[in-house]
């Protein structure tokens, strides 16, 4: 392999992204040995920082992932070591120069590959992009860019992104991340299905009634209010995150586990999606409360968010996929923020055994035992099946029970973070993670003419208190589609 030198530079260093997820996932990779021997990590920005000005930057978000493992300073230290900084503009192609002779200064190793990390307003990507692949690409080995979303507000922006990027970029060179996809339940979950005979065959609308991808916050959008404005929880949170979730979950079988085949059954099942209706959407916005002597803002109480703003930071949509496999099986998709808890899960609820022997002994309504998997994807990763089971002793009651795959308690190592396994991919050249530019195509193509929708009639968000369960509306919503409430087991 050709990856024996690496720079990697994060664009827009003194960013909140890379303080908290960058650079210590860096340090991850570096502490369990996962980078190259010659490595080196620049930071890029505008602010004047010295080398040692940026390590102690960094320093301060680095952990060890679990207290008190063997010579964590000393590694912190070595790694530090490895960090320096380059300060410039954005789009000043002379500002990059610097940067490749810095780099090349660093450049020990044979080969010397460059990937560059866009932590910055994606307003920039294309005079970073430009700069950096006129004046500091890698004159014989690999150069990729990562980027964040947004990738775009809607189809257009996002086909005009991609073309101004491809401009300076092969698509191959372009590494489009979507956190939720390095999560270790979410890499599980083709696992999960296409490796466990009790699974498999019943992945489809024959057995499974509904699907619900839940993500939830129990925070709002405190010190991120101007961003999160311009885009909404749907672009935030359901266009990418869940939307990438859905489609891992509902793909037919790839050929191979090979990127391009993973993604091409991706792409298809985005693309079999119906157009969604505006009645079956519902969006809110979280408003502030007190409770116990506590006060919770409301959304529009951030300084940097309009007062009148109608911006939803809840949304639930019921979505279909109109193929022979999911026809008619509703995927209850939610996002939210300012909610009763923290936590992201698919549930899978499966359709009731025919004709079930038990049926008196459930009641009249069947549908409320049947079997449920649950995916929790965080906090306290599982994986769960409720099942129906005889409660133990004389006579026959049947109570509902978990089969329980709690993560904590069967692996004992920590669970790296996704940004971890992203990085790695990336400098390994594995793609399978990250978003082609088809797949971006299909998933605004499915929520731009909602997105429009609800922008151009201005309808109002549904208002929900801070720390609830959500607009009472998307019960309805949930009831409509006869997807079952939960019942703890
Ligand atoms: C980001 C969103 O992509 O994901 C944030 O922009 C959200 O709004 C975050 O808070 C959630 O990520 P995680 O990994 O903390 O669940």
């Amino acid at each position: 392999q050709n990856m024996t030198t690496v720079s990697i530079t994060v664009v827009g260093a003194s960013g909140d992204l890379a303080k908290k997820k960058i650079f210590p996932a860096l340090f991850a990779l570096y502490y369990e040995d996962f980078l190259p021997e010659h490595f080196t990590v620049f930071g890029y920005a505008r602010s004047e920082l010295t080398n040692e000005e940026l390590r102690n930057m960094i320093s301060k978000t680095l952990t060890c992932r679990i207290d008190k493992r063997e010579n964590c300073s000393d590694k912190m230290e070595q790694f530090l070591q490895r960090c320096f900084y380059c300060s410039g503009q954005y789009d000043l192609e002379e500002d990059f120069k610097k940067l490749d002779e810095k780099l090349k200064q660093k450049e020990t190793g044979r080969f010397p590959n460059r990937l560059f990390y866009l932590s910055i307003p994606s307003n920039i990507f294309v005079d970073v992009v430009r700069c950096a692949s006129h004046c500091a690409s890698s004159p014989i080995g690999w150069t990729r860019v990562i980027v964040e979303k947004p990738f775009g507000r809607d189809s257009e922006s996002s086909r005009e992104l991609t073309a101004s990027l491809k401009q300076y970029l092969a698509e191959d060179q372009i590494f489009r991340i979507d956190h939720y996809l390095g999560k270790e339940l979410v890499e599980n979950l083709s696992v999960l299905r296409f490796s466990n005979l009790v699974f498999e065959p019943l992945w489809s609308r024959q057995y499974i009634r509904n699907v619900q991808l839940i993500f939830s916050e129990d925070f709002g959008t405190e010190g991120r209010g101007g961003y999160f404005d311009s885009y909404g929880i749907i672009r935030d949170i359901m266009q990418n995150h869940l939307l990438q979730i859905l489609a891992l979950f509902a793909m037919e079988t790839p050929v191979s586990l090979d990127a391009e085949d993973i993604r091409n059954e991706k792409v298809k099942v985005l693309r079999s999606m119906r157009a969604l209706e505006v009645d079956d959407v519902v969006i809110g916005q979280y408003k502030g409360h007190s409770k116990g002597g506590k006060s919770y803002p409301s959304y529009t109480d951030d300084p940097t968010v309009p007062s009148n703003s109608i911006t939803p930071t809840f949304a639930a949509a019921a979505m279909f996929i109109d193929n022979a496999r999911w026809d008619g099986v509703p995927f209850l998709v939610k996002a939210g923020k300012a909610l009763h808890y923290k936590g992201a899960e698919i549930r899978v609820q499966f359709r009731h055994v025919p004709g079930n022997l038990y049926r008196r002994n459930f009641g009249t309504d069947l549908d409320k035992n049947t079997n449920e998997l649950v995916i929790r994807v965080q906090p306290n990763e599982a994986i769960y099946l409720k099942i129906n089971n005889k409660v133990p002793g004389l006579g026959m009651r049947l109570d509902r029970s978990n089969l329980n795959l709690l993560y904590a308690a069967k692996y004992q190592s920590e669970i790296p973070d996704a940004y971890e396994r992203l990085l790695l991919d990336a400098i390994a050249g594995e793609r399978r993670l990250f978003i082609r530019s088809d797949e971006l195509d299909a998933a605004w193509a499915l929520f731009t003419p909602l997105l429009r929708e609800l922008e151009e009639k201005h309808i109002a968000p549904e208002l929900y208190p801070y720390g609830s369960r959500g607009p009472v509306g998307a019960h309805y919503l949930a009831a409509k589609h006869n997807v079952r409430k939960y019942t703890k087991a």
